[in-house]
């Protein structure tokens, strides 16, 4: 079985390529590498440099799509929402027109806890509201709806799963990474990380490799929308403590202002995941342990 997936040399998409060949699948990747990393890439995997808005892409031979790439930058989405609807909407519609072509029949599609936007009530399950408070959780709103609308019309059958922060190897700390990662780099070169807000805001990390297999998982459900998360609800001064004890890094954060349109409190509900047979294995501790071991060496810091 051949599964094509897009943005497969970036942060998740370099994982989900591993389990997926650990699992014996063929794989193809198709990533333009405009923020994704080609060491990152498993060598086991065929790869294609091209783009998800390309419309000629070849799906013969494909059995199945989980499809990562996208402009994944909120802060871009603000400042180049044409761009953003463009790569992920479009981008999006583009590779389900490419599977109506090719009679692919699932797609596997990388949602976010962005399309909730601010939580009407906690932990936000997937019948919550969906207001989106940017253009990047909105373009991804947008391609679900695609995709439901596509199965509809043409019997393709889907899995979207909506992933809440995630976080683990791979996580490049430069540019628009989470914070985990940036916690980390800053602690491991000695400098105080920033926190904006009081601290008290709080978030649901999840495991990369959780978020990986959940994903794999994905390939056997059917039209079904899932929240992969832990339903943990972590503050970021507690993550800035986790990751200050486990460095033994004595320096106290630096606040400075909220980030404008922040939201304050999130978590998600699990139980239909957990219905499904996933969960997360990998609590916050051990996840930041395997973060840490593996930005010392890209860091090259011992
Ligand atoms: N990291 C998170 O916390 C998180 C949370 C929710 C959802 N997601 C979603 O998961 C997916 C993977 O995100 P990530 O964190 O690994 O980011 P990433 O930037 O590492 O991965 C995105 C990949 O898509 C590729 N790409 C971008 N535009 C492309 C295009 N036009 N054509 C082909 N390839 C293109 C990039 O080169 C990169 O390899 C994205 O769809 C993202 O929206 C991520």
């Amino acid at each position: 079985m051949r599964i094509l997936v897009t943005g497969g040399a970036g942060f998740i998409g370099s994982h989900v390529v591993d389990a997926l060949i650990e699992n014996n699948y063929n794989v193809t990747v198709l990533d333009n590498l405009s923020t994704g990393n080609i060491e990152n890439l498993n060598k086991k995997a065929e790869f294609i440099r091209g783009d998800i808005r390309d419309k000629n892409l070849d799906f013969r031979d494909i059995d199945g799509v989980i499809h990562l790439g996208a402009q994944v930058n909120v802060r871009t989405s603000l400042e180049k929402p044409l761009y953003d609807c463009d790569v992920n909407t479009l981008g999006t519609l583009n590779i389900l027109e490419t599977m109506r072509r090719y009679d692919v029949e699932k797609i596997v599609f990388a949602s976010s806890v962005a399309v909730y936007g601010d939580p009407k009530y906690l932990p936000v399950d997937e019948e919550h509201p969906k207001k989106p408070l940017s253009p990047y959780g909105l373009s991804k709103y947008c391609s679900e709806r695609y995709i439901e609308l596509y199965s509809e019309l043409y019997s393709i059958d889907y899995t979207i799963l909506r992933y809440s922060n995630v976080y683990g190897e791979r996580q490049d700390p430069r540019g628009e990474a989470g914070v985990v990662s940036i916690f980390i780099e800053s602690m491991l070169k000695g400098k105080a990380p920033t926190i904006y807000g009081d601290g008290h805001q709080t978030r649901d990390f999840v495991y990369v490799g959780d978020v990986a297999r959940g994903t794999l998982m994905g390939l056997n459900w059917r039209n079904k929308i899932v929240n992969i998360a832990t339903g943990r609800e972590t503050t970021i001064n507690q993550l800035y403590t986790t990751i200050a004890d486990t460095l033994n890094f004595k320096g106290k954060p630096r606040y400075t202002g909220a980030q404008e349109g922040e939201i304050y409190r999130m978590v998600l509900d699990i139980g239909r995941a957990l219905d499904l047979q996933w969960r997360p294995t990998v609590d916050l501790g051990e996840g930041i342990r395997r973060t840490i071991e593996w930005m010392r060496r890209y860091l090259k810091i011992s």
